[in-house]
């Protein structure tokens, strides 16, 4: 018998070269070296990370100028559509640190990260959307086990390296994994959407 497979719905992650990263490696790596990190992540996240969530990036990196180059990296890599960055924030990681299952909705069309230094050890860690709404339809039992049971909890940690922007919809839900380095990991997060 004859048959095939079709992929349905595919997801997509756009990944992009930041033109500028040389110099905003410099800046982060200063950043991390000559102040005290210790803005840990707010209240309503469980895990332990060194964040500017919580508060406005330091006041020594150039916000601004950030953001607005990396919104016309965006804006090439999406042949002309514009979108804005309505927030970012750093994260710095030490070994042991690490970031809950979460996603990005409220707002916001596209999500990304900025990978600085060490952000792909490990790298971020997406989770099949579908194993929530299984788990909501009480059908979780009887896809697991079966030929379907990719529905039931796949992830994939894609490729990327320092110096890259990996975007992505912004429900994808995702993680970090445990951070095993010695040396720092370093992010910038942010959101993309219509201001
Ligand atoms: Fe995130």
């Amino acid at each position: 018998m004859e048959y095939g497979f079709n992929a349905v719905f595919p997801k997509m992650l756009i990944r992009i070269k930041f033109k500028r990263h040389r110099y905003w490696a410099k800046v982060f790596d200063e950043y991390v070296k000559n102040n005290v990190i210790d803005d840990i992540s707010p209240d309503d996240w469980s895990a332990p990370v060194h964040t500017s969530f919580k508060k406005d990036i330091n006041s020594d990196i150039d916000k601004a100028l950030l953001e607005s180059q990396i919104e016309r990296a965006v804006r090439d890599a999406l042949g002309g559509y514009e979108l804005d960055v309505m927030n970012s924030w750093w994260n710095v990681y030490t070994k042991g640190m690490y970031q809950e299952r979460h996603h990005h909705c409220g707002g916001s069309i596209l999500s990304g990260i900025y990978a600085i230094k060490n952000a792909n050890k490990p790298p971020v860690r997406f989770h099949n959307d579908d194993t929530p709404i299984l788990h909501a339809m009480g059908q979780y039992d009887r896809y697991n086990g079966s030929p379907w049971d990719d529905l039931c909890g796949s992830k994939i940690d894609p490729y990327y390296e320092d110096g890259d922007i990996l975007l992505f919809h912004s429900h994808f839900m995702h993680e970090v994994p445990y951070y095993r380095e010695d040396d720092y990991r370093i992010t910038v997060s942010f959101n993309l959407g219509k201001k």
